[in-house]
C-alpha cells in the first residue's frame, strides 16, 4: 500500500495564475481540509534555489515556511524540493566561473544551510534533480561541467550529514518507463552505493501526455527496475497533459494514463507514494511551458473532476 497520496502546491505568491482570488478559499479546502491529500511538496518559492538562497550566503526561509507550515497543522506528509538542480538557480551562481574548490564549497554551503533549516520536518529530499540526458549521459550542467559527477556524491553525502533521518531521492523526468534514461538513473544508485553513500529513493516525476502515455506493464516494469535495487520509488511531480482543448476522447486517454501510473505504483512494492504537481489546472504548470496543452491536473477551473479522478480511484 502506498505511504501517501498528496498534491504539490505553491505559496499563495507563487500561484502560477493572478485573478483567481475567488477559488483560493475552495482550493485551500481540497489541498488541505478535504482529506484528499495526505502529502505535499511545495512547488517554487519553498526550497527552490532561486529562492532560498538569492545571493551568495543570503538565505531566505520566508516564503518557504508558509507551505510546510501548513502542513504540518493539518497533518500532511512533507517532501522537499529541491536541493541541486541546472534550472531555477539563483543567478550569482550561474554567472560565476568556479574554481572545483569554489563550487565544492557553494554545494555544500546551500545544502548545510537549507536542508539544515528543514532538518527533521522533510520526509524526504530530491537532494538532485534532473542530472540526466535522455541517452543516459550526465547534463552538462555548470554542475557537471566543474566537478563530473563528483557533485552528486558530495550533495548525497551532504545532505545525508545534515538531516539524517530524510529519504536521499534522486528526481528526473521520462523515467515512467524502460528506456536508456532510467539505466543513467539506476547507474547513479549504484554509484552512490559504491561510494559507501546513502541514497534511498528515486522520484519519478511522471510528467506525462494523455495522447502518449506509457503502458500499466511498461511503468511496472521502471519502477521494478528501482525498486530490485533497493531503492523506494514516488511518483513526485504527476502530471498528464492534453491537447487543447479537452474533449472526451483526450480525457478518456488521460483517465486511462493517470490509472496506469498509479496502479504501477501499488502494484509494486517499494512503491511508496504519489504526488500530483497540483490538483488544479489554473494553477499547473504545463500551459506556460507546453503551448497548446494544458488541463493536466484532476480538478478543472470549476472545481469540477476529471474523469481521471475516477480512474485513480479505481487504480487504489
Ligand atoms: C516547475 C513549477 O511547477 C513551475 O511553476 C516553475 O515555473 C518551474 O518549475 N520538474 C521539476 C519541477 O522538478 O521543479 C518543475 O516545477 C517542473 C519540472
Amino acid at each position: 500500500g502506498l505511504k501517501y497520496f498528496g498534491s504539490a502546491t505553491d505559496s499563495p505568491g507563487q500561484r502560477e495564475r493572478a485573478g483567481l482570488e475567488a477559488a483560493y478559499s475552495q482550493y485551500d479546502y481540497i489541498m488541505w481540509k478535504s482529506g484528499e491529500f495526505g502529502q505535499t511538496t511545495p512547488t517554487n518559492g519553498e526550497k527552490k534555489w532561486l529562492f532560498t538562497e538569492p545571493e551568495q550566503g543570503v538565505f531566505n526561509f520566508t516564503e518557504g515556511e508558509i507551505v510546510t507550515s501548513l502542513a504540518k497543522k493539518n497533518g500532511l506528509i512533507l517532501r522537499c524540493h529541491a536541493l541541486v538542480w541546472h534550472s531555477q538557480l539563483a543567478p550569482w551562481v550561474e554567472a560565476t566561473n568556479w574554481t572545483a574548490d569554489a563550487l565544492r564549497e557553494v554545494i555544500v554551503s546551500h545544502i548545510t544551510n537549507v536542508a539544515g533549516h528543514w532538518k527533521g520536518q522533510c520526509y524526504a529530499w530530491d537532494v538532485v534533480n534532473e542530472a540526466l540526458n535522455e541517452d543516459g549521459t550526465y547534463r552538462e550542467s555548470l554542475f557537471y561541467q566543474v566537478l563530473g559527477e563528483e557533485y552528486i556524491k558530495l550533495a548525497f553525502e551532504t545532505a545525508a550529514k545534515v538531516d539524517p533521518h530524510a529519504k536521499l531521492y534522486y528526481n528526473d523526468y521520462n523515467l515512467e518507463k524502460p528506456s536508456p534514461k532510467t539505466e543513467g538513473a539506476a547507474r547513479i544508485v549504484k554509484m552512490l552505493r559504491d561510494a559507501g553513500l546513502k541514497i534511498d529513493g528515486v522520484g519519478l516525476q511522471a510528467h506525462l501526455t494523455a495522447e502518449g502515455h506509457p503502458t500499466l506493464d511498461q511503468h511496472i516494469d521502471a519502477i521494478a527496475g528501482f525498486t530490485k535495487l533497493g531503492v523506494e520509488v514516488a511518483l513526485t511531480e504527476l502530471d498528464i497533459r492534453l491537447q487543447l482543448p479537452a474533449n472526451e476522447t483526450n480525457l478518456a486517454q488521460q483517465k486511462e494514463g493517470y490509472k496506469n501510473i498509479v496502479g504501477a505504483c501499488v502494484q509494486v512494492e517499494g512503491c511508496i507514494g504519489v504526488t500530483l504537481w497540483d490538483f488544479y489546472d489554473p494553477f499547473s504548470w504545463v500551459p506556460a511551458v507546453f503551448p497548446g496543452e494544458g488541463a493536466a491536473g484532476l480538478w478543472f477551473e470549476d472545481f469540477s473532476k476529471h474523469p481521471a479522478y475516477d480512474g485513480i480511484v479505481e487504480a487504489l
